[in-house]
């Protein structure tokens, strides 16, 4: 079975291909600024100028026409409306035009599978540290279940406002993670975890106001950032693989790619005899080729009647069917 996905939540607009449970091709653009952050109809823009770029180019590599698709994946939540829109509507276009059947899913719950299935693991928790998203999640109980989640903004969020501050531009994060390797003095920053939930938006001023204070290089300062808020992840994580008893952790999203970040989850996942999983970057990222993933994996050979958008569908809303 050949199935194409489109991604389409947030920045990024990818289209991937997977063939008999293979990725035989994974492209993307992403929209980006020298300064500021993502303006919705400006991304809209963007996408809408890539989108047939993007489709051609992944159609392409994987030596197809349209034609020889099986079916068509989208990402159809959550994210933001005006990107979810783009995607949704070629979806559509392409169902009709070539007359293949369509499927809409969840971008989260995808993360989490094109882990698992890189991998060839199953039932492993999805540590999902992306810009809009913060979530630990893992099946259980018939439903994808968040374990734990972000109070306020995404951590990659955080760390793009603070990187805007910073004068770093955006996306902040490899910068961040970059200058930090440099730093060497850990500055006290406030550890915010609430039950089982984390919050950032309480650290901005504080960090401003280090980084104001000139007293600090900005070296230690991102350091002191990413040991901060990198132990949070790692200690919900951890209070998740024990409350489940589950033996493997998959991270996924674009902060997944942080070096610093991947190293104290391997390190907590030893210490407790767990298995620490991860994938090339470009499946870390939002990718089209997790969505169509994610489609080969929930198809049940039925056309998806409801292919609208739902912006805010949140991880454990999902009714799977599936599994
Ligand atoms: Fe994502």
């Amino acid at each position: 079975m050949i199935v194409l996905g489109i991604e389409s939540t947030a920045h990024t607009f990818g289209v991937g291909i997977v063939k008999d449970g293979k990725v035989i091709a994974n492209v993307k653009d992403g929209y980006t600024t020298e300064e500021g952050g993502m303006i919705p109809f400006k991304v809209l823009d963007h996408h809408v100028q890539v989108c047939d770029k993007i489709l051609h180019k992944a159609l392409d590599i994987a030596q197809l026409s349209m034609e020889d698709i099986d079916l068509i994946s989208f990402s159809k939540s959550p994210g933001m409306g005006h990107a979810l829109k783009v995607g949704a509507v070629m979806a559509r276009a392409l169902h009709v035009k070539y007359n293949i059947p369509i499927i809409g899913v969840n971008h989260c719950i995808a993360h989490l599978t094109i882990g698992e299935k890189l991998n060839n693991v199953d039932d492993a928790i999805l540590l999902y540290a992306s810009g809009a998203n913060t979530q630990i999640i893992a099946f259980e109980g018939h439903k994808y279940r968040v374990f734990g989640e972000t109070l306020d903004q995404g951590i990659g969020n955080f760390l793009d406002s603070i990187g805007r501050y910073f004068g770093l531009g955006f996306p902040a994060g490899p910068k961040i993670d970059e200058l930090a390797k440099k730093g060497k003095t850990y500055i006290q920053i406030p550890y915010t975890i609430k039950g089982m939930d984390v919050s950032f938006s309480g650290l901005v001023t504080h960090v401003k106001k280090l980084f104001d204070s000139k007293e600090h290089k900005l070296e230690d300062i991102c350091y002191s950032i990413q040991e901060t808020i990198f132990a949070m992840l790692c200690e919900v994580t951890e209070r998740a693989l024990a409350h489940t008893g589950k033996t493997k952790v998959v991270i996924g999203g674009g902060v997944g790619c942080n070096s610093r970040l991947r190293e104290m989850c391997e390190t907590m996942c030893k210490e407790r005899g767990a298995l620490f999983y991860t994938v090339p970057n470009e499946f870390l990222v939002d990718n089209g080729a997790m969505i169509a993933m994610q489609g080969l994996v929930q198809y049940d050979g039925k056309v998806d009647k409801n292919t609208a958008i739902n912006p805010y569908e949140r991880t454990d809303d999902v009714v799977v069917t599936w599994k």
